[in-house]
């Protein structure tokens, strides 16, 4: 059910801060096609099953992915592994997983655990995901234990060859063999003189051709490939842990190394001490992005597509009070789409359970994820800001399987926007108003008012009641914060000239053309 509203009135009083930007009204030839699961996710894999679940599936989990597929078509990719990946280890008597804790703080409220024994269980509650759900699953490099990465691939295998995973229609596209390797100096009896990016390649290549052997991975068409390398620094030179350094070693030259097809840099604009009003700046995250456009077009000039296999607004779970707030719905949408502007092809946002930046809790938390303090009553599943952005993406990409996207050329530091085209014809355009806006402060709601053009467009908002509010976010007039996960409320379009759709602080709007 729709509700049509007109906005006309606000035109008259606004006009003098008219922000105009051309839209072409035809798909520029350099405007890259956007894949339905440009934002995708990455899971902390010591509480894997807490996401999908043991003996029957994550209702909530399942209810708040399918809200994204029922906009695109495609639930978003998972890729399980991260951290934890590296300290995971394989036991055919273990049913599901077992894991041993770290210890808590105020700053990581809930660590990664020290240490996991997965069993075959473990990898197929898989089956749980949304049908149509591609996985990409690690396997521990660190640890050196080849052994352990052969009975974890040969296990992925099973469980993704079973008759129950294929009616589920849940597959497995990449494996991943080590997280973060360029950090593994001074850590499992690593030295700067015995890991270098060419001792790394030398063993990623060992472990490849054995997890070859084991069949998860294949030439076929069909058949799964490699993802990697997935280091956390970004870096450009041929001596270093860069994408220039791994063909430089000629990690592409052998049998296994032609299979790996997708490069994975992971990215954090930040860290803990992050402040929102710094991460949400527009030019901020130009620079972040911008910054790999080399790497990016070395790693597509050999032939492999290039994803952030992990990010998020700030390493560490995130920083309080601008990860967990609704101003990051601002910077994940705008992060997500210049993203895609710049040849990436997927986003992972990385999420654990109790993190701060996670788009969702999907368990029952019984501790704060903000200070780690005992929640009494418990905190039941639920979304966070970021899932708003999710959304917002997946309706402007839409179902079409082959929308492009342009970015549009403000002159505004504060204000980006992107159109978005289905067989080259313009069709909807996201509109990002940078500033930020607190209730508390007692300062009115700025709003700019911009000019698209002249004809009546459909206007979706996402509506956050404060930049520092954690929930009451709106989109489109539904409410996603209910106990279930599903949309609450009427769909809310308004009609508008577009020669002046009002945009407010701290707001996204969905312009449909
Ligand atoms: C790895 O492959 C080598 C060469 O085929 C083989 O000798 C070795 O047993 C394999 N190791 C494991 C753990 O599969
Ligand atoms: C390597 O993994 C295997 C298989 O789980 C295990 O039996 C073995 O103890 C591990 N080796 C080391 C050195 O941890
Ligand atoms: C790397 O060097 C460190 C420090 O010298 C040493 O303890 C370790 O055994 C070496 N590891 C390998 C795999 O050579
Ligand atoms: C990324 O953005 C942060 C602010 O959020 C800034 O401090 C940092 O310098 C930026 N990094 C790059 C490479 O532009
Ligand atoms: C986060 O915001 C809350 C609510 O405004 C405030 O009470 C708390 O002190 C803030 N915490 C930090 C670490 O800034
Ligand atoms: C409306 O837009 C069309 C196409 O962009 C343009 O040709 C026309 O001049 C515009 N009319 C007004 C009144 O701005
Ligand atoms: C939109 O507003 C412009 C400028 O006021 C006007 O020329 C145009 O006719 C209006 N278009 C529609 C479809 O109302």
């Amino acid at each position: 059910m729709l509700l049509i509203l007109s906005s006309v009135l606000l035109l008259s009083s606004v006009r003098a801060q008219t922000l105009t930007v051309s839209v072409p009204l035809s798909a520029p030839t350099a405007a890259p096609t956007l894949s339905p699961s440009l934002f995708s996710l990455s899971i902390e894999q010591d509480a894997w099953t807490d996401w999908a679940g043991t003996d029957s599936d994550n209702t909530y989990l399942v209810n708040v992915l399918d809200n994204l597929k029922e906009r695109t078509g495609e639930p978003p990719w998972f890729r399980i592994g991260a951290d934890s990946e590296d300290r995971t280890n394989f036991n055919p008597a273990v049913e599901f997983s077992q894991t041993v804790s770290s210890v808590a703080s105020v700053a990581t409220p809930y660590p990664e655990a020290a240490a996991v024994i997965v069993g075959e269980g473990f990898y197929q509650v898989a089956e749980h995901l949304p049908p149509g759900t591609n996985v990409v699953w690690g396997v521990n490099l660190r640890e050196q234990n080849m052994t352990a990465a052969v009975l974890e691939a040969a296990a992925i295998k099973k469980a993704f060859d079973s008759e129950a995973m294929k009616q589920a229609h849940v597959t497995l596209k990449f494996i991943e063999i080590g997280n973060e390797p360029d950090l593994y100096v001074n850590d499992a009896g690593f030295s700067p003189a015995n890991w270098t990016v060419a001792t790394f390649v030398q063993s990623w290549t060992d472990f490849a051709a054995n997890i070859s052997q084991a069949g998860v991975v294949g030439a076929d068409s069909s058949q799964p490939k490699f993802f990697g390398p997935s280091f956390a620094g970004v870096s450009h030179t041929a001596t270093s842990f860069s994408p220039l350094g791994v063909f430089t070693q000629g990690i592409l030259d052998t049998p296994q190394g032609s299979l790996l097809t997708t490069y994975s840099q992971h990215h954090y604009q930040c860290g803990a001490g992050e402040i929102l009003t710094d991460i949400v700046v527009k030019a901020n995250i130009r620079s972040n992005i911008t910054q790999l456009l080399g790497d990016i077009a070395l790693v597509k000039s050999h032939g492999l597509d290039y994803v952030l296999g992990e990010t998020n607004s700030c390493f560490g779970h995130g920083a309080v009070n601008t990860s967990n707030v609704g101003g990051i719905a601002i910077w994940t949408l705008d992060y997500l789409f210049f993203a895609g502007q710049s040849g990436v092809s997927r986003a992972f946002f990385h999420q654990g359970i109790g993190y701060k930046y996670n788009m969702v809790q999907p368990v029952t938390l019984t501790r704060s994820p903000i200070d780690g303090s005992p929640l009494d009553p418990p905190l039941p599943p639920h979304v966070q800001p970021a899932y708003h952005a999710a959304l917002v993406a997946a309706e402007a990409i839409g179902s079409s399987g082959s929308t492009s996207s342009v970015e549009l050329d403000f002159d505004d530091d504060a204000v980006s926007g992107y159109a978005f085209y289905e067989d080259g014809a313009l069709k909807r355009a996201v509109l990002i108003n940078h500033n930020m806006f607190f209730a508390a402060s007692g300062v009115a709601r700025g709003v700019k008012t911009i000019s698209l053009g002249n004809t009546t467009v459909g206007v979706k908002r996402l509506f956050i009641p404060s930049a520092d509010s954690t929930s009451g976010l709106l989109w489109a007039g539904q409410s996603f914060d209910g106990p279930d996960g599903k949309a609450d409320g009427k769909v809310v379009v308004e009609s508008s000239n577009a020669s002046a759709v009002a945009l407010h602080d701290t707001e996204v709007v969905l312009v449909f053309f």
